[in-house]
């Protein structure tokens, strides 16, 4: 058995009583055993002192491309068709073994050193092994999945899939790492977006998740130019399609839904389906703003993702959190989307969106041991007298303010040091890769 007790710190729990004091956290193993004032665990096998630090749940996000970090500024300016046509479809068909592997190690460590203990992710057409392989090595909390498309114009030779052998593949992928590490690695089926999937893949899926009860995550309603596209093609608005196919539940998470109808809406909130927003993403791909506060008006489960590196270009929370804050205010005016609402998106309701409300996003007795320790003493988050910590947090503080990041009770960054990867070697690697993959596609221009 593995212990540490941590000192002395201000605790956000983020608890149904929002409870925030200073006290002490131990951890058994992977999980919180107690969280109390002045514990007293001298022999726990690490003691953390934490005085005038912050605690916190570790940030989720609920919609990352790992695969896609190392394509980090070789998409910018662009808008979204485009920018997969041109940019990141062509990436994605040169990526190897080894450029899923370093990609994965690069987002990870980024996340990582933001606070992110947990993600949702989606991998590319092959060599998805090699990401999940990525995250059983740092330790980080996932639920992945290889990206599913059977259909679709302009799109590479080697990211065209059979109906067959995309689900085959998909079903091999689950079936090897679903429920992996005592369920902190878990399979998620990916259909791309409803562009690149026939509607035989599409309900097919949706059969298999019901049947394993495993999840479904895709982009939905992102850009006029794709909800046109499927309006086109079905007949039917894209979550009113969705829905038709039997994919509308609780355990549909839906990226985006920057562009819903009034019945989308209603589907979404009478179906308990998940929506994750990507302020970041929407806005450097010009997709739009999504209409959050009225999703939340709807009681709609809403979490925070910051997409792909190349759409963002930062995998970081604290800019969402911020995003998700700010750019509502000019619209909806300036009580919309306070700080608690968005720190709430940010952690425990991406547990939610994850189905793991029971396990992680708040500190409470018995949950996982996903935390984070801050360092809030500088001059950016100054004065400290009488404000709301939240309010800091979302406002106010960065990532470099994050001194120490525990996932399922193992220690992954101690005072910003990686533990679980090395992050010189994973620089130079990613570096390698990208340089590797640009030669496999010479028309991408270089700078
Ligand atoms: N829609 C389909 N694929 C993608 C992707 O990779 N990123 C984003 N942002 N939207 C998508
Ligand atoms: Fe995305």
């Amino acid at each position: 058995m593995t212990t540490i007790w941590i000192k002395n710190a201000e605790i956000i729990t983020m608890n149904a009583y929002d409870e925030q004091f200073i006290g002490d956290v131990f951890i058994e193993n992977d999980t919180i055993r107690e969280i109390g004032k002045n514990l007293h665990y001298p022999e726990a096998d690490k003691v953390i002192d934490a005085t005038n630090r912050v605690i916190t749940p570790g940030f989720i996000q609920t919609h990352i491309h790992l695969c896609q970090t190392i394509f980090r500024g070789k998409g910018d300016d662009l808008e979204l068709m485009d920018w997969l046509k041109k940019r990141i479809w062509p990436l994605e068909a040169a990526h190897d073994e080894e450029s899923i592997y370093y990609s994965a190690l690069l987002g990870i460590g980024e996340l990582i050193q933001s606070g992110t203990t947990s993600i949702v992710d989606m991998e590319t057409v092959h060599h998805t092994d090699f990401a999940f392989q990525a995250i059983e090595r740092t330790g980080i909390r996932a639920l992945s999945g290889k990206v599913m498309m059977d259909k679709g114009n302009e799109v590479p030779l080697a990211l065209q899939e059979k109906t067959g052998e995309s689900i085959q593949q998909s079903v091999d992928l689950m079936e090897k790492w679903h429920k992996k590490d005592a369920g902190r690695i878990n399979y998620a089926f990916s259909p791309r977006f409803v562009v690149s999937c026939t509607e035989e893949l599409l309900k097919e899926v949706s059969d298999l998740s019901k049947k394993h009860h495993v999840y479904v995550h895709t982009h939905a309603s992102e850009n006029k130019g794709e909800i046109e596209i499927v309006e086109s093609e079905t007949g039917m608005r894209n979550v009113v399609y969705l829905d038709h196919l039997g994919l509308a539940n609780e355990r549909l998470i839906l990226a985006h839904c920057v562009w819903l109808s009034e019945e989308e809406k209603q589907i979404i909130q009478r179906k308990r389906v998940n929506v994750t927003h990507c302020p970041g993403s929407n806005l450097k791909l010009a997709s739009g703003v999504a209409e959050i506060p009225d999703l939340l008006n709807a009681h709609i489960c809403v979490s925070l993702g910051a997409d792909g590196a190349p759409c963002n270009n930062n995998l970081d929370m604290f800019n969402e959190m911020r995003l998700a804050a700010l750019i509502q205010k000019p619209v909806h005016g300036p009580t919309a989307m306070d700080a608690k609402t968005v720190f709430k998106m940010a952690t425990i309701d991406g547990a939610k969106a994850m189905g793991m409300e029971n396990d992680i996003g708040s500190l409470e007795v018995g949950k996982k041991a996903d935390l984070n320790i801050m360092n809030l003493n500088d001059f950016h988050m100054y004065p400290s007298y009488d404000v709301d910590t939240i309010s800091r947090i979302v406002y106010s503080t960065t990532r470099a303010d994050v001194e120490t990041t525990i996932i399922n009770g193992k220690v992954v960054m101690e005072n910003r040091i990686m533990k679980t990867l090395d992050k010189e070697i994973v620089l130079h690697e990613a570096n390698k890769s990208i340089s590797r993959l640009i030669k496999r596609v010479p028309e991408i221009p270089s700078p």
